[in-house]
């Protein structure tokens, strides 16, 4: 499958199903999926629907039972683990909905493993400005279980910017947050998505943080679809419309 110039992920098809002991669970129906360079998408939907199995196959962590994804012209399904985590060093920035932070590294030391792993020059430097950007600067020394849950999800997340992703996902970024420094975040997200051009995909429960994206689709039951949102004079009337 050729990709469009204007295409930074395209999936074909996609399918993913466990076997159990006596039963196959189908977890995504075959679904397809365009994201231009640039995009800003939200993925809604109820829990257990499907969206994190969703986020990790399209960012190449998890492979599929069938169908294709394309990222950037990287066939992942075809790839073996370590192709895929070349492409994920290279181009992918991932903030997980459980932070995944390494126990034995320090904050700082947590934000920098990602630009090392990529032979970054400046991973120090780089590091210590991110965290000043999440406003965790004097927290630079202290390992995960000396943070909060809040603090964590900040340190993952400017863990997730410093190898400047071409394209960033983010599964309930701002869900442990206040409201105030969720917002920060939202607003650091999307100024990222601004200022570099990063593709934003996020999975969230937030639908202000949702309406922020230029589209949304919603996952049920591992099926996904496409809501358009039609602006109205003075009303916002959304409709739900299915993909493909
Ligand atoms: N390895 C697995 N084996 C069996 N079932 C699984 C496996 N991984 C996920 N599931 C099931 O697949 C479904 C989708 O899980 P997923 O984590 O993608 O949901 P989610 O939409 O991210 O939910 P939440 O909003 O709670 O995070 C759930 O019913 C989950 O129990
Ligand atoms: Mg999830």
């Amino acid at each position: 499958m050729k990709l469009d110039p204007e295409n930074i992920l395209k999936v074909r098809a996609l399918t993913k199903s466990v076997q159990l002991e006596d039963k196959t669970l189908e977890l995504l129906q075959p679904l397809d999926l365009t994201v231009n360079v640039g995009d800003t998408l939200a993925i809604v939907g109820s829990s257990g629907s499907g969206k994190t199995t969703l986020l990790s196959l399209l960012a190449g962590l998890d492979l599929p039972s069938s169908g294709e994804v394309y990222l950037k012209s990287n066939a992942l399904h075809q790839f073996n683990e370590e192709q895929r985590s070349q492409v994920r060093a290279n181009h992918v920035g991932f903030i997980f909905q459980q932070f995944l932070l390494i126990n034995s590294l320090t904050a700082l030391e947590n934000v920098m493993l990602p630009a090392e792993l990529a032979n970054l020059s400046d991973a120090q430097q780089r590091g210590k400005d991110l965290l000043a950007q999440v406003g965790l600067s004097e927290r630079a020394d202290h390992y995960p279980s000396q943070l909060s849950g809040g603090e964590q999800q900040r340190v993952a997340i400017a863990r997730a910017f410093i190898s400047q992703p071409d394209i960033l996902f983010a599964d309930e970024p701002t869900g442990n947050l206040d409201t105030k420094t969720g917002q920060h975040i939202a607003d650091l997200l999307f100024e990222l998505n601004q200022k570099q051009g990063t593709t934003l995909v996020l999975v969230t429960h937030d639908h202000k943080l949702a309406s922020r994206c230029q589209r949304q689709v919603e996952m049920d039951s591992g099926v996904l679809t496409e809501k358009v949102i039609k602006h109205q004079a003075s009303e916002d009337i959304t409709t739900v419309e299915k993909v493909g």
